[in-house]
């Protein structure tokens, strides 16, 4: 009687531990170095040709920083954003916010380049979340953050969904906050996560409105520190102007830094959504803390990786991708 329970307490944790074996091996979540077996240069191979890549063009970091937020807000980060539009779908990337989504090309060498290593091994998901990290890291010549790996790539990608779950340069504190937590990310992930506009540049009709008819009288937007609004205003002429584009952290758009943050503090956020950071208490006082040297770095590789993981497929879910522009 008591050998037979303890047999039936034995198989039972044994069969517990299989299971979490099976779960474990199966990716039930991301893990550090995904594919040192399957494929263990994968990570060295992105660093590689992105630090190439930027090495003669200092606006990528930028760019692939935005394209993998685009990707992980619409669907999680399944690489929907790298998706081409078909005869049948609008995709992602034909968006209307896609505005300067750029660096397609430089996902395309990794890929190419990877599938010639170790072909089917690594998601086009993974790959831009390492390359957006990679690209950042260059001018520290370090990795800035740790990127779990073990991503799959997703089969839809949908304009519509994009227009739906980008937040817009025109939300103010509520909407974004709603749009973060939309994707559980929090206050202090959407002040922090807000600091990438320390890097790259925006396009003047999605801020005039501030420099020349903020409330339909011809008027500045008040909260905008007017001797930058009258810098702006020598850069973009018109309202509806769509092809200038200006820095957003002036004179150091190209340096991933805290200075984002000490703009703002001086009115000099460029967007309706970055002044609104100014104006909740639980906000605004992030934003002084990320003015705390070193503090900035810390809290923003923590909350990429709190980003690089929603809405994540693991396991069996979606697939490798051959090529990132087209589902297999
Ligand atoms: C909080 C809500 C956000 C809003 C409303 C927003 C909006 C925008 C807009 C309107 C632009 C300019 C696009 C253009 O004119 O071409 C932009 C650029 C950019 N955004 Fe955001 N963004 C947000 C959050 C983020 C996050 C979370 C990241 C990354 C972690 C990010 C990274 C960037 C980067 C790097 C650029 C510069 C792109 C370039 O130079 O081409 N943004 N953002
Ligand atoms: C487009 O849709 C039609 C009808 O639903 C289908 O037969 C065709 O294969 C689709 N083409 C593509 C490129 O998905
Ligand atoms: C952005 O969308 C427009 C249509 O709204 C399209 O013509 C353009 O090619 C897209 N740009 C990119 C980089 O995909
Ligand atoms: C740098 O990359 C961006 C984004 O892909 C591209 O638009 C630009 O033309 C490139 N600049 C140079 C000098 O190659
Ligand atoms: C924020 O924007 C939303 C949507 O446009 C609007 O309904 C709301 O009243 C705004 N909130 C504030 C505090 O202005
Ligand atoms: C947010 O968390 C909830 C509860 O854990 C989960 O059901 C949901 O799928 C998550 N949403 C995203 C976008 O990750
Ligand atoms: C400013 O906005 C008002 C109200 O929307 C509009 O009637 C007027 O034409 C706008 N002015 C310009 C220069 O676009
Ligand atoms: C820019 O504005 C022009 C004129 O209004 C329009 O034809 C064009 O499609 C716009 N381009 C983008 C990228 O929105
Ligand atoms: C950028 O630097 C130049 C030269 O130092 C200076 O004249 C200009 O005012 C600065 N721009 C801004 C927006 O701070
Ligand atoms: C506006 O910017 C100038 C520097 O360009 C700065 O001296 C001033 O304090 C700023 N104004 C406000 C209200 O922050
Ligand atoms: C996706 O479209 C771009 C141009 O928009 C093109 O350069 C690229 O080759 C396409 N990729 C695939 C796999 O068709």
């Amino acid at each position: 009687m008591k050998g037979s329970r303890l047999d039936f307490f034995v198989i039972s944790l044994t069969t517990f531990l299989l299971l979490v074996a099976i779960r474990v091996c199966s990716g039930g979540e991301l893990r550090k170095n995904f594919y040192e077996n399957s494929c263990s240069q994968a990570e060295q191979i992105v660093q590689t040709i992105t630090w190439k890549r930027v090495a003669t063009n200092a606006t990528l970091p930028a760019k692939l920083l935005r394209m993998h937020f685009h990707d992980c807000f619409v669907r999680g980060c399944d690489a929907s954003v790298l998706l081409n539009s078909t005869a049948n779908n609008t995709a992602e990337k034909d968006a209307i916010p896609n505005l300067s989504l750029a660096g397609f090309d430089v996902i395309d060498e990794i890929k190419n380049q990877l599938e010639k290593t170790c072909p089917g091994k690594v998601s086009c998901a993974d790959i831009l979340a390492l390359a957006a990290r990679d690209s950042v890291s260059f001018q520290f010549n370090k990795p800035m953050w740790e990127v779990l790996t073990g991503r799959r790539d997703g089969r839809i990608s949908s304009a519509t969904e994009a227009l739906a779950n980008i937040p817009s340069p025109i939300f103010n504190f509520t909407t974004l906050i709603q749009s973060f937590a939309s994707k559980n990310l929090t206050l202090h992930d959407l002040v922090v996560l807000s600091g990438a506009h320390t890097i790259g540049v925006g396009h003047c009709n999605l801020f005039s409105n501030r420099l020349y008819n903020f409330t339909g009288k011809g008027d500045s937007d008040p909260s905008l520190n007017s001797t930058y609004a009258s810098f702006l205003r020598t850069k973009c002429k018109t309202l509806s102007d769509n092809t200038t584009t200006v820095e957003m952290d002036p004179n150091s758009s190209l340096t991933f830094d805290n200075n984002y943050f000490s703009n703002l503090k001086l009115q000099k956020g460029l967007f309706q959504s970055d002044a609104a950071l100014l104006t909740n208490k639980g906000a605004s006082n992030i934003v002084d803390e990320m003015i705390i040297a070193g503090k900035f770095f810390t809290e923003f590789g923590q909350s990429m990786k709190r980003m690089g993981a929603i809405g994540i497929l693991v396991g069996n879910d979606g697939e490798i991708r051959k090529n990132c522009g087209v589902v297999n």
